[in-house]
């Protein structure tokens, strides 16, 4: 008799209706946080989950959460990620883990499958970071992280736009009372985003934990000057002070094991060439599974960054925009992970996340645990994000087994 599973082109077919929704040059998606592009994501979203008439609710943060009832009334087991993507990155970040989430729910509906504990879905407000700060905003709130006015108290990076105005112009303000949420276990299916799984020609990966994540902003005033006229001695050149920090936040990843550091944002002014910068704004994210290590690094590169400003006389503002510490996951959701992908006759490798996800916040609520695909050539938050169909399938189906095993 076939194994029942999800159906896999129906996957394939949502992707790629999703990834019409903000698209960037031939492959690329940019579906800011509460854009008009998410909206059109999530309304997409809601139009497919409306026939299978689960119980539907919004928070004030904007999460979409549904919950299909089981036999007995006890927290959902919950499959989740998030719709919205960077300013120019892939269709499968984030859309994979809700999408399969949605397959995984309509196949048990279809298929009129018992299970015991109810069964959810939530699409997460904001992992992605770059348009309003924290990163994992949604489910940072879920879990208790935050609080309504502070986060609707948000401006976006830039500064233009508040998220509270934001979420109520896309209409998903919600007022979903998150004191009643509560999650017996979470899963979230996602491609790696790196290149181990593909080099070691790996089918899965069962997360074990996620790496701690420091994002720091920094603003250096120093004097619009002549670039010819001025003497070096008496330049107080903000590019300079930000480019020797960028370059020492480099340097520490020699430095310290399993560093790393990426500056992402830049912005100088008056940003003219001839003229002495005199204000840079950027911001440093610096990770490492080990928190000690990391908090090391962080102490390094401030008081680096003290120093070099002190010498060239300008002025620096440090600001401490995310500080997540590494999150290890639930051992026996892991090892049914590999158990899983042992009985399908899948490889399947142990790993830590390079990336933030969603399920860090949620490990604090609930037993959680990820499951990754390969992508290839390890390339992600790019339009040149993919990950295989095949390897779409294998992840599809090792999710579905292990949430059957979590709502026995
Ligand atoms: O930054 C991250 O790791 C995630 O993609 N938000
Ligand atoms: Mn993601
Ligand atoms: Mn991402």
């Amino acid at each position: 008799m076939k194994r029942l599973s999800p159906d896999i082109n129906r996957l394939m077919d949502r992707l790629n209706h999703l990834a019409k929704i903000g698209t960037v040059g031939t492959k690329g998606v940019s579906r800011l946080a509460l854009s008009d592009e998410d909206k059109l994501a999530r309304d997409l979203l809601k139009s497919w989950m409306k026939d299978l008439k689960l119980d539907f609710h919004i928070d004030p943060v904007g999460n979409m959460i549904w919950i299909k009832k089981g036999s007995i009334d006890c927290p959902p087991v919950f499959i989740g990620s998030h719709l919205d993507t960077v300013g120019s990155g892939g269709r499968y970040d984030g859309s994979l883990g809700v999408l399969a989430g949605l397959e995984i729910i309509q196949t048990f509906v279809e298929n009129n499958l018992h299970h015991e504990k109810p069964l959810g879905l939530i699409n997460f407000t904001n992992e992605e970071g770059v348009r309003f700060t924290p990163d994992m905003m949604g489910s940072y709130f879920l879990s208790g992280g935050s609080n309504v006015p502070e986060i609707h108290s948000t401006n976006s990076i830039d500064g233009k736009v508040n998220l509270r105005d934001e979420l109520k112009r896309i209409g998903y303000l919600g007022d979903y009372d998150i004191s009643k949420f509560e999650a017996g276990a979470y899963l979230e299916l996602h491609i790696e985003q790196g290149p181990v799984l593909e080099l070691e020609n790996t089918n899965i990966g069962a997360v074990r934990m996620v790496q701690g994540i420091s994002w720091l902003e920094f603003i250096i005033h120093g004097e619009a000057n002549h670039a010819g006229t001025t003497p070096m001695k008496l330049r107080k050149d903000a590019s300079y002070v930000a480019a020797s920090i960028i370059q020492k936040a480099r340097l520490l990843t020699h430095e310290f094991e399993g560093q790393v550091a990426n500056a992402g944002l830049i912005e100088a002014e008056p940003n003219l060439i001839n003229v002495v910068t005199n204000r840079v704004r950027f911001t440093v994210d610096l990770r490492n599974p080990d928190n000690v290590t990391l908090r090391e690094v962080e102490d390094t590169l401030k008081e680096y960054a003290f120093d070099v400003s002190k010498m060239e006389e300008t002025s620096l503002e440090i600001n401490q925009l995310v500080r997540l510490d590494p999150v290890a996951f639930d051992e026996d959701i892991v090892d049914s992970v590999v158990n899983v992908c042992l009985h399908f006759d899948l490889s399947v490798k142990e790993m830590p996340s390079g990336a933030g996800h969603d399920a860090q916040m949620m490990a604090d609520v609930c037993p959680t645990a990820m499951i990754f695909i390969p992508s290839k050539n390890g390339i992600s938050h790019s339009p040149e994000e993919f990950s295989s169909k095949k390897d779409i399938e294998n992840g599809l189906n090792v999710l579905f087994e292990v949430t059957q095993t979590l709502l026995a």
